[in-house]
């Protein structure tokens, strides 16, 4: 995607050939600024503090971490460390296991002396597929997006999150049909939910969206149902974290709500999910381990002061006691269709084996 005229990606190889290049996304939207990710510690850290976010980049991060750690150390026993590192950074995504499990496989099988080469190649490879799969999820929701339109005036999208660029490589998820819709000239409009409690709509969508021209606007959590009560939303799309075997969708907290309100308003409600984001191993959502994060983030709130200065504030009694879970999930049976980068199916196990018949013998544990 274009930021003011410039191609960027959410993360490359450095100059160097092998440091890693990434935008940290805690500054956006008021600081555009790359961090350099030179170890595998630093990787993950990256990850848990979530300087990259977004299911489908949180996994390529971890597969370039272990080509950093290659680089340092490419014994059993340094894979073994690296791969144990960056899996306990963040448990929902299930891009980020797959990434880490797939690269260990294959690492493990070779000589020391060719991993290094070997785990630069594969996350190389893992970034373009992704790119590669955003496109075509681009292709595939872009009818879905256009069958909604109601009458005059844009079709109006209503979205939750973060599922764009900045959660992928390039292009997005949920966000992918949206600007293709707008690059092939189609009037579209976005209702942001801000997203709290870390504000991936407010800080980072409405960003993406603003410096790629495509209108829309920022609305809190609990607006959606008014809007859809009021007819203002054409057709919702989200991105997932982990989908199951079943159709079940894990999202950031808060989806479900978003899905029931639109069942009760037939709004449609899509789920941009690219296969690396199917669990093929777990076949209902309650199997999904939700992240739980620290109460800070749901006590404070961070921005810019009117002076240009980063701020953080509390927003409750000293002492309050919080809870921040980070996903919730959504029922198969409560989503409209899934939007996956061979087509668009039903949520449930019928409709993605169909789209991806090779799983179809794989019974979840
Ligand atoms: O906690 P985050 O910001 O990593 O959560 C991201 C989301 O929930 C996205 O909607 C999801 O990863 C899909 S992104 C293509």
């Amino acid at each position: 995607m274009k930021i003011d005229g410039r191609h960027y990606r959410t993360l490359w190889v450095a100059a160097d050939g092998w440091t890693v290049e990434v935008i940290d996304q805690t500054l956006l939207p008021h600081r555009l600024e790359i961090v350099r990710l030179a170890t595998v510690d630093q990787a993950a850290e990256a990850i848990r503090h979530m300087t990259v976010r977004g299911a489908p980049l949180i996994g390529v991060t971890a597969a370039y971490g272990l080509a950093l750690a290659m680089r340092a150390d490419p014994s059993d026993r340094a894979l073994r460390e690296a791969a144990q590192t960056l899996g306990a950074t963040r448990p929902t995504a299930v891009n980020l296991r797959a990434a880490i499990d797939a690269m260990s496989a294959e690492l493990s099988r070779v000589d020391p002396e060719r991993r290094a080469s070997m785990a630069y190649a594969n996350a190389g490879r893992l970034a373009d597929d992704d790119v590669a799969t955003s496109r075509a999820i681009a292709e595939h929701g872009l009818p879905l997006i256009r069958k909604s339109r109601a009458g005059a005036g844009p079709v109006n999208v209503l979205t939750h999150c973060n599922a764009g660029w900045l959660a992928t490589i390039d292009w997005g998820t949920a966000l992918a049909p949206v600007y293709l819709a707008h690059e092939r000239g189609l009037d579209v409009h976005v209702w942001v939910d801000e997203t709290r409690p870390r504000n991936q709509g407010a800080a980072l969508t409405a960003w993406e969206l603003g410096k790629a021209g495509v209108a829309h606007t920022l609305v809190v959590d609990n607006a959606g149902g008014h809007l859809m009560q009021h007819g203002l939303v054409d057709l919702c799309i989200v991105g997932t974290d982990r989908t199951t075997a079943g159709g079940d969708v894990a999202n950031k907290i808060g989806t479900y709500l978003k899905a029931l309100a639109a069942r009760d308003n037939d709004v449609p409600f899509y789920v941009a999910a690219p296969s690396s984001s199917i669990d093929w191993a777990i076949e209902h959502g309650a199997s999904v381990p939700i992240e739980e994060r620290q109460g800070e983030e749901v006590s404070h709130v961070t921005g810019e002061a009117d002076d240009g200065r980063s701020a953080r504030v509390r927003v409750t009694p000293r002492g309050t006691p919080v809870k921040n879970y980070a996903f919730d999930v959504t029922p198969g049976r409560l989503v409209t269709a899934i939007v996956t980068e061979r087509g668009v199916c039903a949520a449930s196990r019928e409709g993605l084996q169909s789209l991806f018949p090779e799983h179809a013998n794989q019974r979840p544990s």
